[in-house]
């Protein structure tokens, strides 16, 4: 079961992350074998094929590297200077494995996916502008649920470069992101996107401003995605000029308590972003009872927004979604990859 699952997820990142690919189809043939991924893996045997084990492996591996105690497998690895060899990348990682395998199989069995994505930020930069404009231009309150380390809670901080030599957001930020536009979002993009409020939550906040932290997030980078890593520093080092607390607790709850009110004269925008698989059937279902109430609460002068961008199986891709109360608009405003770039906006009825 979970060499399948390790084979299944190893197939995204084939084009994208030939080390991760060939590291954990390996380790799915190490698991027939029964080697030493079995004993990391210990524990975790039956966790559901949502919480992607495979994933986690990597991560506590790199995890590893990234401090400095596998000198060995970080030859191999790019985020530290390495090269990757995939010959011999095995044989590499299994002696790391060895000596280190009682931390990581803590690591793997402790931690959730946590690949805090900044360029993310793009289509929710966008989105917010569309439901913004849609509501007569109110200022967003805007709620993150699991937000991980909150590095998607400064959208308006974030420099968008278009193609065509445009500069969104703000120009000296931090942060520099080509998002990979094809087309625009539907909204007037000479208008400064107003944010009235920031909030997130997660079941396992990532403290950014620690090293700790820091190490963390940057572990579920995949290890030859460079300009990811360099993304993700820049964000953190954007959220050391502009920290914003992530609250610990699940989402359904938290959004219960934050939507008790709606307070007049801003948008309430609840967002998430590639979080929903890992919540569990009760508690989404506990959340679109939230959200439900919250939507019929909602007025003109203190509207609700639902905007997510989370992957639509049917479709391969990911899409971003739109709901705005009271005006029961529902709107699919584009799609792009997982890491929310490229990205093209193209704007139809969803539902
Ligand atoms: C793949 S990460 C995505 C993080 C962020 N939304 C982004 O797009 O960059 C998924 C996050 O969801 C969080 N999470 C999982 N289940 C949750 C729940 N029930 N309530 C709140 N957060 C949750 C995880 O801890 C993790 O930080």
């Amino acid at each position: 079961m979970l060499a399948k699952l390790f084979r299944d997820i190893s197939a995204s990142c084939r084009i994208g992350s030939p080390l991760t690919y060939t590291l954990l189809n390996s380790a799915a043939d190490d698991l027939d074998a029964g080697g030493i991924t079995g004993r990391a893996m210990a524990g975790s045997e039956r966790d559901r094929p949502g919480t992607v084990p495979g994933l986690r492996f990597a991560a506590a591996l790199h995890h590893v590297v990234l401090d400095g105690r596998a000198p060995e497998l970080a030859t191999h690895y790019p985020s530290v200077g390495g090269e990757p060899r995939l010959a011999t990348l095995w044989p590499a990682a299994e002696a790391t494995l060895k000596e280190h395998e009682v931390e990581v199989r803590q690591l793997v069995r402790a931690n959730a996916v946590q690949t805090n994505e900044p360029g993310r930020s793009g289509p929710l930069y966008g989105g917010l502008l569309v439901a913004s404009e849609r509501v007569g231009g109110l200022p967003v309150r805007l709620l993150e649920v699991g937000a991980s380390g909150g590095l998607n809670l400064r959208p308006h901080k974030v420099a968008y470069r278009l193609a065509d030599g445009t500069v969104l957001g703000d120009p000296d930020s931090e942060l520099q992101l080509d998002p990979e536009w094809t087309g625009l979002p539907p909204a007037d993009l000479s208008r400064p996107l107003v944010l009235h409020s920031r909030a997130g939550c997660d079941v396992n906040p990532v403290d950014v401003s620690t090293k700790a932290g820091q190490l963390h997030l940057a572990s579920f980078v995949w290890a030859d995605m460079t300009q990811r890593l360099e993304r993700l520093r820049a964000a953190m080092r954007l959220a050391q000029s502009d920290p914003v607390q992530v609250e610990r607790a699940p989402g359904a709850e938290w959004l219960e308590r934050q939507l008790a009110e709606l307070p007049e004269g801003v948008l309430t925008v609840v967002w998430h972003s590639v979080m929903w698989q890992y919540a569990s059937p009760a508690e989404r279902e506990r959340g679109r009872a939230a959200l439900a109430g919250a939507a019929a609460r909602a007025t003109g002068s203190a509207p609700l927004a639902l905007l997510v961008y989370e992957p639509r199986r049917a479709h391969g891709n990911f899409e971003l979604l739109l709901k705005l109360w009271p005006a029961g608009l529902s709107l699919r405003l584009g799609h792009g990859r997982g890491h929310g770039l490229p990205f093209t906006w193209e704007e139809r009825p969803w539902g």
